[in-house]
């Protein structure tokens, strides 16, 4: 149960404010009634809201996509670098989105920022192997035998070894990688442990999810109802289990 203003707000019917103004008018109404006070709680899967006398699909769930900027931190908030958080509206802050999953600093390319914890955890959890598709430039020269060595999995320093992944070379010193996990700095150090050094780096794509390259850098967009149900259905979860 949360607050009738809250839910609202969040669905960008007005600031708490603004909400507030429209219970005074006697414009909210939950399950027939006139809603006479902002703080009343709703249930967004059993009540029914109409505002100004439009029913409303209520919802407390919202996933968007970013295209990351090099320069900022995939994190909620930090002491000393700037966040991807910062670049969201004033509007959007308030829905407590958060990064499902993390690109480098330096690296730039498709993030996802949600509120939805159940459906972050499934999109970053590693055993559900959601492909991640990246285009690189790199310094030096790769063995001959990288791909191979993607393909088999590749060992990279500290000893772990990636599960199998694709190296397709495009020209020379940039390449297209395509991992199906998700471990700290793996495509630099893939590349490492191939005897290149990764000098650019933007993700592409995430699952059946490509970034939507009418985004500038830092700019967002809510996923589309088509492309949160690709997502979701991509690492195993049903549409429904949260909204
Ligand atoms: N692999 C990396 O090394 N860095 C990223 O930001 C993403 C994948």
């Amino acid at each position: 149960m949360e607050r009738v203003d809250k839910i609202l707000a969040g669905m960008g019917l007005g600031s708490r404010k603004e909400i507030k103004a429209l219970v005074k008018q006697g414009a909210v109404v939950i399950n027939g009634v006139i809603c006479k006070d902002p703080g009343d709680k709703i249930d967004v899967e059993r009540d029914e809201v109409s505002v100004s006398g439009r029913m409303l699909r209520l919802r407390t769930t919202y996933t968007f996509m970013m295209h990351k900027p090099a320069g900022y931190l995939s994190a909620s908030r930090d002491d000393r670098d700037v966040t991807v958080i910062e670049l969201l509206s004033e509007e959007h802050r308030r829905l407590g989105l958060f990064p499902a999953g993390r690109l480098d600093k330096d690296s730039e390319g498709l993030l996802i920022l949600t509120n939805d914890g159940p459906f972050a955890h499934a999109l970053t959890a590693p055993r559900r192997h959601v492909d991640k598709l990246y285009e690189i430039r790199y310094d030096g020269v790769l063995r001959e035998s990288a791909e191979a060595e993607f393909a088999a999995g590749i060992a990279i320093d500290g000893g772990e070894t990636c599960l199998e992944a694709e190296l397709c070379r495009t020209a020379p010193g940039e390449a297209l990688v395509t991992v199906h996990e998700g471990r700290y700095h793996q495509v630099k150090r893939m590349i490492a442990a191939c005897g290149g050094e990764v000098t650019y780096l933007k993700r592409l794509r995430i699952g059946p999810l490509p970034l939507d390259e009418g985004l500038l850098p830092g700019e967002y967009r809510e996923l589309t109802d088509g492309e949160l149900s690709a997502l979701r259905a991509a690492c195993g979860i049903d549409r429904e289990e949260s909204r």
